[in-house]
């Protein structure tokens, strides 16, 4: 899971990394009010900063200056609706403007090439770290951390002299690198990333721009993070599909797909992108896994996330008997229908189901037997993904 700047920002300074202060507005108007009330305290320039997923926000005119309240409002109001390399801004920070004396780059990430967590850094900062390594390798400084030993402030030390940082600096960022190591680690991020790391016109270092990728798989031990998310979720389908305990991922084609197992879902996606090319490119609307215990209700909860996407036009459940035999997989897809019909949901859309392994025969009987005039079965998986692409076509 990514964080929002504003989220990565608020972990950091719970663990003691210095960043500027600033709050959240999702209107002019609040951000108006939130630089009053910092040129009550004593700051009139602010930064307007856009929360979206993507880098490079400051050269997409995502990042301005104001100096007065009227003039925050002005600049919230160009930059909220903002399409940002496919993201619409919904929020903007507004934080304190710092006086910049130099930026840095810094980042701890897992390295899973070389089995161990790797600390980034370089005294050229700002831009993206990919051109500076392009233009400039030994302007960047790679070194290993150990999982066993971690950073204290020795290393920490040895990372920012590594990179070059100037003595002004070097106290300063050693402290910072220090405190996002305890951010890395309690928070089980996968990648912490700083870029700028500033040093300030007075010599203090702050981190002003931040990054975080959590590992969704240690959200059990971190009952904190699940907050985080229900915030961070770009999509409300996600969001819904994880209230639900679904394992769903919105993508962005028209061919609705529910599959039981990871794996299984993940060829089937492949399938019907690649029978969509003969369809004038459709292409899979999400990925979601059933998992093994495909029970009717589970179904019914899945059919319902994959048809609650507008941009949905077809579905194709592909399921392999297994633990949960055909004939079960059958009847749950028949009362998944008439469930979503209680809840007051029509299924409107072509439904293609692929039934397959353990079972399979009394299955497709079933499904045949309860006549649901919107599902239509197919025998193999890539007829059934060809079916399900061009039904898709039809209805676009
Ligand atoms: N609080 C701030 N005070 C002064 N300048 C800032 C502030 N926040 C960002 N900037 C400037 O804007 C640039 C881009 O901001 P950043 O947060 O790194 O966004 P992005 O990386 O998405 O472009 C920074 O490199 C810095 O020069
Ligand atoms: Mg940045």
């Amino acid at each position: 899971m990514d964080l929002f700047e504003h989220q990565a920002k608020e972990l950091f300074a719970e663990h003691g990394v210095p960043v500027p202060a600033g709050k959240i507005a999702t209107t002019p108007e609040e951000a108006r009010a939130i630089a009053t009330g910092f040129a009550a305290a004593g700051t009139s320039r602010v930064v307007v900063k856009a929360q979206v997923k993507a880098g490079g926000r400051g050269k997409a005119g995502g990042v301005k200056v104001a100096d007065s309240p009227e003039e925050t409002e002005e600049r919230a109001r160009q930059i909220l609706g903002m399409d940002i390399k496919g993201h619409t801004v919904h929020k903007v920070l507004v934080e304190e403007a710092s006086a910049i004396a130099q930026e840095y780059y810094f980042s701890f990430l897992l390295d899973r090439a070389n089995r161990t967590f790797l600390a980034i850094c370089s005294a050229e900062g700002g831009m993206e770290i990919e051109e500076v390594a392009a233009a400039n390798p030994d302007a960047v400084a790679q070194v290993p951390v150990s999982a066993l030993t971690g950073v204290n402030r020795d290393k920490a030390r040895g990372i920012v002299t590594a990179a070059g940082l100037p003595e002004a600096a070097k106290e300063g960022a050693a402290r910072l690198v220090e405190r996002l190591w305890a951010v890395f680690v309690s928070e089980d991020a996968t990648l912490v990333e700083v870029n700028p790391l500033i040093l300030t016109a007075r010599g203090q270092v702050k981190a002003l721009d931040g990054k975080v990728t959590l590992d969704g798989n240690a959200g059990f031990r971190r009952p904190g993070h699940a907050a985080l998310e229900d915030e961070a979720s770009a999509d409300p389908l996600e969001a819904r599909a994880r209230e639900k305990n679904l394992n769903y991922v919105k993508l962005d084609g028209s061919v609705g797909v529910i599959g039981n197992g990871a794996g299984l879902v993940m060829s089937t996606l492949d399938v019907v992108a690649y029978a969509g090319e003969e369809f004038g490119g459709q292409k899979p609307a999400n990925f979601l896994d059933i998992g093994g215990g495909a029970s009717a209700e589970v179904m019914a909860n899945g059919m319902e996330i994959v048809l609650g996407d507008p941009a949905v036009k077809s579905v194709f459940i592909n399921v392999f008997g297994g633990i949960t035999s055909g004939d079960a997989v059958a009847n749950g897809i028949v009362q998944a229908v008439k469930l979503l019909g209680e809840r007051g949901e029509t299924v409107d859309r072509p439904i293609v189901v692929r039934l397959d392994g353990n079972n399979a025969e009394e299955g497709r009987r079933i499904l045949d037997e309860a006549a649901i005039p919107v599902i239509e079965q197919v025998e193999t998986m890539d007829e059934a993904a060809r079916r399900a692409a061009e039904l898709a076509s039809a209805g676009v």
